[in-house]
């Protein structure tokens, strides 16, 4: 048995709550469960975004939008563990420290954003120091880390393999403000630097893409570690 942190972004998730993929991932998630110790990280979507739009014409600062992003995370986490039922532990880990605890009762942990000037990926990769993960999986709405943004720039190249370093200068140049929409947050990277354990940025539009990827290695993306080696599969 391995152990898997995955951040799940909110934009792929539950990018709104008409067009969600909750009920898609169940299975997917149970599937990983059967066979890995598995923490799943939720991010906010589309629905902390329009709050942090009207935090932000209220002329709210940041750090309270944040918070505001914050509290739409949890409760897209609070969505995810009712849904998965039993299968996962029935509180939403408020710290690193509670997640690590819950994961003794052997259940999926679920949980969402924590401190403000960051997002889930940078959660999830702390989550993936702390609880000594085998691989950080981030699942997003792009299939890899592109030199650009892929949706706005026509030319931008994908990687399938980066060095944390290179990753760190990639992710170094996007801005830092509540609700913004980067593959990785900078946070994230460096922590993914230090801690040397391999992360994988994968397309979650398809939720299978997801267990492929870690139970059969099947999938396209980039994979991030020092020695530019897959960790997948499990
Ligand atoms: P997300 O992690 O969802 O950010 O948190 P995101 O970049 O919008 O990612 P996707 O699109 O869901 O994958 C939503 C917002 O909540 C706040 C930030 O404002 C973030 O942009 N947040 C989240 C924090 O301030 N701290 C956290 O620990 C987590």
């Amino acid at each position: 048995m391995k152990t898997v942190v995955i951040s799940l972004g909110g934009s792929i998730l539950i990018p709104s709550l008409e067009k969600n993929r909750i009920k898609e991932y169940l299975p997917v998630l149970r599937e990983i469960a059967a066979q890995h110790r598995l923490f799943v990280v939720v991010g906010g979507g589309g629905e902390a975004r329009r709050y942090i739009d009207l935090a932000r014409s209220l002329a709210i600062d940041e750090g309270t939008a944040d918070e505001i992003g914050i509290l739409i995370t949890r409760l897209n986490a609070t969505f995810l563990i009712s849904a998965l039922d039993g299968d996962a532990y029935p509180k939403v880990a408020e710290n690193h420290a509670e997640a690590k605890k819950f994961a003794e009762t052997g259940k999926t942990v679920v949980m969402g954003g924590i401190t403000p000037g960051q997002t889930t990926d940078a959660v999830a990769a702390v989550l993936a120091e702390r609880v000594r993960a085998d691989v950080f999986i981030n699942v997003t709405s792009v299939d890899g880390i592109y030199s650009a943004d892929p949706k706005k720039v026509k030319s931008a190249k994908r990687y399938d393999t980066l060095t944390p370093r290179q990753l760190v200068e990639i992710v170094g140049t996007t801005a830092l403000k509540a609700g913004s929409n980067n593959v990785l947050d900078i946070v994230a990277a460096r922590v993914v630097e230090r801690s040397h354990i391999p992360l994988v940025v994968l397309d979650g539009n398809k939720p299978k893409n997801l267990s492929g990827a870690i139970l059969t290695g099947t999938f396209t993306g980039t994979v991030v570690s020092k020695n530019k080696k897959n960790p997948l599969p499990l």
